[in-house]
């Protein structure tokens, strides 16, 4: 099947306005301020290897949608980590140890957060333990210890890892670097936003003149796309159309926008896309995503190897992109949106349109990768 009639099918799953949307810059900013997203830009722009991470015009798979331009930032070349959570948790442990005498660091992670945390406990000289689920890959865990750390499988899923974290930590006296926020626990996971809005100050350059009209985040527990919210306040002087894209089997933001509070969700069968499979939106996330998001979407696990494929084989743009599963549902949402006639009225989708895309990782699941393609 060609490229064409092939992504004429694809769907979306659920499609929800929000009902509350008013963006509010200066309340944005208050809850991640213009200076904590300076000081990180300004600290990891300045470590070894650091490089702004490339923004792909995916040219062909635009002509195939009718919209004027579709720009994929590739985080798979976020310096040797291959995802964008490079940029949060060796972050936070770098700004998290100043003047705290904790050695060692722990954290939970479905994979990538984890690496992060590991890299930068390794390069400032401390300890680090992982807790990981029975559902977190042994090829993450040793990519994880080739980072030096100490990796501790737990059973069951994502929350029975951290609550064995926070335990274990409290107990030992490890300083927890989470991504994840609860009451009494928010400066962390802040660092970690700030951390990742580095990608939006990026993207603010390589745009130029061109103006975003949407935007697409990936959400887990809402950290990277809270951050991206806060880059947009804090770099551009106007407001694409947000938009969030999950998992339908873990759709914790588009629930608790519906219900206008936070709503914990019981996931049934976890995604392929591991590291979106959250079953609560994260406190200081929420704070921001609640008013500034204008839509959500979800799709299904069906397109997520044959998005991977047509990235490697150049069917969406003339370069070769290496996208993990978490890569591919600003893409298929974005497939699904355009697909649907109506809802391209409604949320302005057009051949004006410049929408932007986040490629979060490569191939940091190197076998899940394989197999994907395979598929
Ligand atoms: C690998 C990975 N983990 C996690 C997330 C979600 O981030 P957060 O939990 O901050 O919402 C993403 C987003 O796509 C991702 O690609």
């Amino acid at each position: 099947m060609s490229l064409n009639s092939e992504v004429s099918q694809w769907k979306f799953k659920n499609f929800l306005v929000n009902k509350n949307n008013s963006f509010n810059k200066k309340e944005i900013l208050q809850i991640l301020p213009s200076e904590d997203i300076d000081l990180a830009y300004k600290t990891i722009s300045s470590w070894n290897g650091y490089l702004p991470t490339p923004l792909i015009s995916l040219n062909k798979l635009n002509e195939k949608l009718k919209l004027n331009k579709i720009f994929y930032k590739d985080e798979s070349k976020r310096f040797h980590l291959k995802s964008f959570k490079a940029l949060g948790g060796a972050y936070a442990v770098e700004k998290i140890i100043i003047g705290n005498d904790k050695k060692v660091i722990s954290t939970a992670t479905a994979g990538n957060h984890g690496r992060s945390v590991a890299w930068g406990s390794q390069k400032n000289g401390l300890e680090c333990k992982i807790f990981i689920s029975e559902f977190v890959s042994e090829s993450r865990a040793k990519v994880m210890r080739s980072f030096g750390a100490d990796v501790i499988r737990v059973k069951g899923n994502y929350e029975h890892s951290l609550n064995e974290c926070i335990q274990e930590s409290n107990k030992n006296g490890w300083q927890i670097v989470q991504d994840v926020a609860w009451e009494d626990y928010k400066l962390v996971p802040k660092l970690t936003m700030a951390g990742y809005s580095v990608m939006m100050k990026e993207i603010s350059e390589q745009i130029k003149n061109e103006k975003i009209s949407h935007v697409i985040l990936q959400a887990g527990v809402g950290g990277m796309a809270a951050a991206m919210i806060a880059g947009i306040a804090r770099y551009l002087d106007y407001v694409p159309k947000i938009i969030i894209v999950e998992p339908d089997s873990a759709a914790c933001v588009l629930e608790s926008i519906k219900a206008g509070k936070i709503e914990k969700i019981s996931i049934e069968k976890e995604s392929i896309m591991g590291g979106m499979s959250c079953g609560e939106v994260s406190l200081v996330p929420w704070q921001i995503l609640k008013d500034s998001v204008h839509f959500c979407v979800t799709v299904s696990d069906d397109y997520i190897s044959k998005t991977v494929k047509n990235l490697a084989n150049k069917y969406f743009s003339d370069e070769k992109i290496i996208g993990g599963e978490c890569s591919t549902p600003g893409i298929t949402s974005l497939v699904g949106l355009s697909n649907d006639n109506e809802i391209r009225e409604k949320i302005n989708l057009n051949k004006s349109s410049n929408v932007l895309l986040f490629g979060c990782e490569g191939d940091a699941d190197e076998q899940l990768y394989q197999k994907l393609l395979a598929e």
